[in-house]
């Protein structure tokens, strides 16, 4: 039927909240007792996945920052290989492909003209194959990709990408378990992550109670012509997401940093006027990332830092400190999204930007 708003001012605000719900739908039958089981990709995925070595991700916006996400994953669960490139590039240029590379694509409608674009160069490439994790089913991308597993998240209206993106990386959060499994990642982990994966629609439930005090923090931004988002690790590619969510929809100009690159260079932009905003889960590089966010305060930024309840880091003068549940340092991603959407979201109502349809901006690009 025709897509409704229901109770919600805009379908991106419906799309947000439904994420505890999709999360749920997109883990449904796919985790087993302690394990992954290669069976979600379909029944060629075992064989499949114990060749590979490596691993190639294209995706385009949205899709693209989770597939940055699942390259700290990979890498650091399953121990594989992996390079992620925005589809635009990598369709045009000279591929090296070593042997046993697995071509992953992520993408939400599944017809995205580079993406699909750049499948169809892949097959000249040597791969061992393809994966794509997608939304939309029957749609080009999964007519013609060996292997899928579809995200489960439902029709997205709104442009700016929500539940699709963390559905994507709920499904990445499957494929790197699945992998780890072949790869000899410990059983102990395989099973804590399992256990996380099936409490983090719960959390993300906790999280979007936040959303009253994060409507009053966007009344910090709705003046400000520009932003900058800072997180480390897999952190960083939730800062991208942040910045862009910010700049589709409220029209701010957004950056994004690892927040040991500041140094190098946006540490000249901060001052008053250039709101710095920070993902600071509990993870063995939460010291560092405060000693950068000294180097903010100290230079008169205003912060907004998003952090786990079980961190030290006060509010003071310049700093306000918005607290997260506790969560598995492997999910702290997903959860770490939630916030920066609401935050957007916020900050354009607030300008009164025409939130599900920005300007210049279409839901899927289908021609290059
Ligand atoms: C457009 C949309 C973005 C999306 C990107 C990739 O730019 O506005 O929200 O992330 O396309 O789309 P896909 O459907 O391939 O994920």
């Amino acid at each position: 039927g025709v897509a409704s708003k229901g109770e919600y001012r805009h379908f991106m605000q419906k799309e947000i909240f439904e994420q505890p719900a999709v999360i749920a739908v997109a883990l449904e039958g796919r985790l087993g007792e302690r394990t992954v089981p290669a069976e979600c990709f379909g029944p060629d995925a075992e064989a499949l996945f114990a060749r590979v070595k490596q691993v190639h991700i294209v995706a385009c916006g949205t899709s693209y920052h989770a597939g940055l996400v699942a390259r700290y994953w990979l890498e650091r669960y399953a121990g594989i290989p992996v390079q992620v490139e925005v589809a635009s590039e990598y369709r045009y240029r000279t591929v090296v492909v070593p042997e046993d590379t697995l071509f992953v694509t992520l993408s939400q409608s599944g017809e995205t003209a580079d993406t699909l674009a750049a499948l169809r160069f892949s097959r000249e490439q040597g791969y061992l194959g393809s994966l794509a994790i997608c939304n939309v089913p029957g749609s080009s991308l999964v007519r013609e990709s060996d292997l899928t597993l579809m995200t489960q998240a439902g029709p997205e209206i709104g442009v700016a990408s929500t539940k699709a993106f963390t559905t994507q990386l709920t499904a990445l959060m499957l494929l790197t378990l699945a992998m780890g499994r072949v790869k000899g990642l410990a059983a102990e982990t395989q099973a804590e992550v399992v256990a996380a994966l099936r409490a983090l629609p719960q959390l993300v439930s906790r999280v979007l109670k936040l959303d009253g005090a994060i409507e009053a923090l966007s009344t910090a931004f709705a003046e400000k012509h520009h932003a900058l988002f800072l997180g480390r690790g897999a952190h960083f590619p939730i800062a991208l997401e942040g910045a862009l969510k910010l700049k589709e929809i409220s029209y701010i100009h957004a950056e994004a940093y690892p927040a040991g690159e500041l140094k190098h260079g946006p540490l000249a932009l901060v001052d008053s006027e250039m709101p710095v905003i920070s993902v600071a889960p509990n993870d063995e590089l939460l010291d560092k990332l405060k000693s950068n966010l000294q180097e903010v305060k100290a230079r008169g930024g205003e912060l907004f830092v998003f952090a786990d309840e079980q961190v030290e880091i006060m509010e003071e003068e310049g700093v306000r400190v918005l607290l997260l549940p506790h969560v598995h340092e492997a999910l702290a991603p997903i959860l770490y999204t939630v916030p920066l959407q609401l935050l957007s979201y916020h900050v354009a109502v607030l300008k009164g930007t025409d939130v599900d349809q920005p300007r210049n901006l279409a839901k899927s690009v289908t021609v290059e």
